[in-house]
């Protein structure tokens, strides 16, 4: 309330781009000095046996995760736990540096719970974040985003090779990898999300898993507005491939399609290059899942992101079939107690269906 009322009046005065990086590192450091971080936690962490879950053999202390676009480089994880994260997607990462696109890279939609994002895949690139990420003493689980870099000389099997290059090079770091698919700001398209061209990828992931030992679940990143057809040849190379299962979903790519969703339509401009997160990505995201678990039959892990804000959202995800939820616009509208809240409320929710764990709530809407 407190945050909502006076504090994001005033960020809100500042361009996302300036304060991002100012609230992040700030966050970051506070939540590194012993007695403030310990407090910061005591206030923020919801600790109960209801709420941890064992997903592909990770155990998570809750389900309730930072998604891929908020820590690009790995840099914010004390942050990330200490205000009450159960884990967190790093990334996305690629194989070299790229400094993003022109700004502006957000753009808040405020009426519309949306943001406009068009960050372009910027990184310091593997070799920086995973030499930081191995001095980095980390307390939760999280996971390595895969992507390949958005510079105009990397197409077809240069792309493929710069995937497989983030992937080896990560291999000892976190939990688990996500292969991000869609990068609808990337300068030649969104190639990998056609089956087509998916399964090459795949190959060549699945050809280094051997021959490096990699172990770590690994899981496909898709948009939540893929066409159906599409998605069932998808979810057929991911079982052949052996992954463990999908995120879904990423920002809305489809323009007109994300601007027809948006509350207060004139608040955006067409013209504004990017994917669009947040409130307009909730139901296609939700319904992805649930078709994914029932196509499936809860064989295939589902990790829900898109349009989260609330306990009662992340619960919606959970009894579609996501094993695990993920955030970052609503965290980012939110503000610090954001997970606190989500996670109280989950407790309550399962409590009150006489759920006695997470995974006893995976799916139970889904048909
Ligand atoms: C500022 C921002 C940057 C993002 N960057 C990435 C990224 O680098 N990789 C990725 O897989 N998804 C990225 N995303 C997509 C989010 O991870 C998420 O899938 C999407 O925003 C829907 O979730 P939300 O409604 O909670 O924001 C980004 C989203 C935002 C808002």
């Amino acid at each position: 309330m407190l945050y909502r009322r006076f504090l994001r009046p005033i960020l809100y005065t500042i361009p996302p781009d300036t304060i991002h990086p100012i609230v992040a590192h700030g966050s970051e450091w506070a939540a590194r000095i012993p007695g403030v971080g310990h407090a910061i936690r005591a206030g923020l962490r919801v600790d109960d046996p209801v709420l941890q879950t064992t997903v592909d053999g990770v155990a998570y202390q809750n389900p309730v995760g930072l998604s891929a676009g908020f820590d690009k480089d790995g840099q914010f994880l004390h942050f990330e736990e200490t205000f009450g994260f159960g884990f967190a997607e790093i990334g996305s990462i690629t194989g070299r540096p790229y400094p993003g696109n022109p700004k502006p890279w957000a753009r808040r939609l405020v009426r519309n719970d949306a943001l406009v994002v068009n960050y372009g895949l910027k990184s310091q690139g593997v070799e920086a974040v995973s030499q930081r990420l191995e001095r980095s003493h980390v307390l939760m689980p999280y996971g390595i985003s895969v992507a390949k870099s958005n510079l105009p000389d990397c197409f077809g099997d240069t792309a493929i090779a710069d995937y497989v290059k983030v992937y080896v090079r990560t291999k000892n770091l976190g939990q688990y990898a996500t292969i991000n698919l869609s990068c609808p700001n990337t300068a030649d398209g969104t190639p990998f999300s056609e089956p087509k061209a998916l399964e090459p990828l795949l190959k060549a992931l699945v050809e280094a898993r051997k021959q490096h030992d990699i172990r770590k679940p690994t899981y496909l990143k898709i948009n939540p507005d893929i066409e159906r057809g599409k998605l069932d040849r998808v979810l057929g190379l991911v079982q052949q491939y052996e992954l463990q299962g999908l995120v879904i979903g990423n920002l809305v790519k489809d323009k007109a399609r994300g601007h027809a969703l948006l509350d207060y339509p004139e608040d955006h401009n067409l013209s504004w290059p990017g994917g669009i997160s947040g409130k307009p990505t909730r139901t296609l995201s939700t319904e992805l899942i649930r078709y994914v678990y029932g196509k499936t039959k809860g064989r295939m892990t589902i990790i829900g992101v898109g349009g989260i804000f609330t306990g009662d959202h992340a619960y919606e995800k959970i009894r579609a079939g996501a094993s695990l939820v993920q955030l970052i616009t609503g965290f980012i509208f939110g503000g610090p107690a954001t997970i606190r809240t989500i996670n109280k409320r989950l407790l309550f929710l399962l409590k009150r269906d006489g759920f006695l764990t997470i995974q006893k709530a995976v799916g139970v809407d889904a048909s």
